[in-house]
């Protein structure tokens, strides 16, 4: 591999779609890219860039490799557990309406069990919904999802929620109105303000550490005072002060 190529590329890359690779784990990044530009028959990643310009499809099939948007509803149950049982009902004491942001939603599961969770607990709430791929924020708005989906999600969940939909399933229309989803890049565009609780969950481990550490701070700029951010289960904020966040549980940050 040449020495710039990849460098190249990424211009490339920003110039078209505002996305900044470089803000990106490089080694893991190159990984996945190179993949699938050797898979399609390219020598080096500035010929592969230029022929993007030209190919939509070569372009969306890059845009889905390097956003990895593996997601499940209720991913990681004893952590949406505390959600519900803990976190939840002091947040709700403060307010009529709670405003939630789900940052990198990918396909809607985690909204939608969001969404779910605010008709379980009576609790009203808006409930913003964001990603940076387009082609995935159609999926989430038709709400239609496998099986394996919804391995996680409480039983009755499902049977009061989802409609039998061939070899899947389909989200009751009333799960789906509470949610807004929205075109958003956690590295480039304006934050929403006076948050009550973000999720932002298995998206930060993609970032470099300097990128990680802007986004923490403008994530907690965009919370009310006392706000919680909930992280993946991967995603442990090592040095939570730094950002204005104490440890409220774990994976959960308080806004001081
Ligand atoms: C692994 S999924 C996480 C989905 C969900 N939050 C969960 O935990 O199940 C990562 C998502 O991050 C999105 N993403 C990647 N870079 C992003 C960025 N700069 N801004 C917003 N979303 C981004 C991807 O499109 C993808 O849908």
């Amino acid at each position: 591999m040449l020495k710039d190529d990849y460098q190249m590329f990424t211009v490339m890359i920003k110039d078209k779609t505002g996305i900044d690779l470089n803000q990106y784990k490089e080694a893991q990044m190159k990984r996945r890219l190179l993949s699938l530009r050797e898979k399609r028959g390219f020598a080096t990643f500035s010929d592969y860039g230029k022929e993007m310009g030209l190919q939509n499809d070569l372009f969306e099939e890059f845009l889905d490799r390097m956003t990895i948007n593996v997601s499940e509803f209720y991913r990681n149950p004893e952590r949406w557990d505390v959600l519900k049982n803990k976190i939840l009902p002091v947040i709700k004491e403060k307010k009529n309406v709670l405003k939630i942001w789900s940052a990198a939603c990918s396909t809607g599961e985690e909204p939608y069990t969001l969404s779910m969770m605010m008709k379980e607990t009576r609790t009203k709430a808006r409930i913003t919904a964001t990603d940076i791929d387009d082609t995935i924020l159609k999926r989430a708005k038709r709400g239609a999802y496998p099986e394996r989906s919804l391995k996680e999600l409480p039983l009755e969940w499902k049977d009061r929620y989802f409609q039998k939909d061939g070899p899947g399933y389909e989200i009751d229309q009333k799960v789906k109105t509470a949610v807004s989803f929205n075109k958003h890049n956690l590295l480039k565009d304006a934050y929403p303000k006076e948050m009550d609780l973000i999720v932002c969950r298995n998206v930060l481990i993609y970032f470099t550490e300097e990128a990680k550490q802007s986004i923490y701070k403008r994530l907690a700029d965009s919370l009310v005072s006392s706000g919680i951010l909930f992280v993946g289960s991967t995603e442990q904020i090592f040095n939570p002060s730094k950002y204005g966040f104490e440890a409220e549980d774990t994976f959960f940050y308080r806004k001081q």
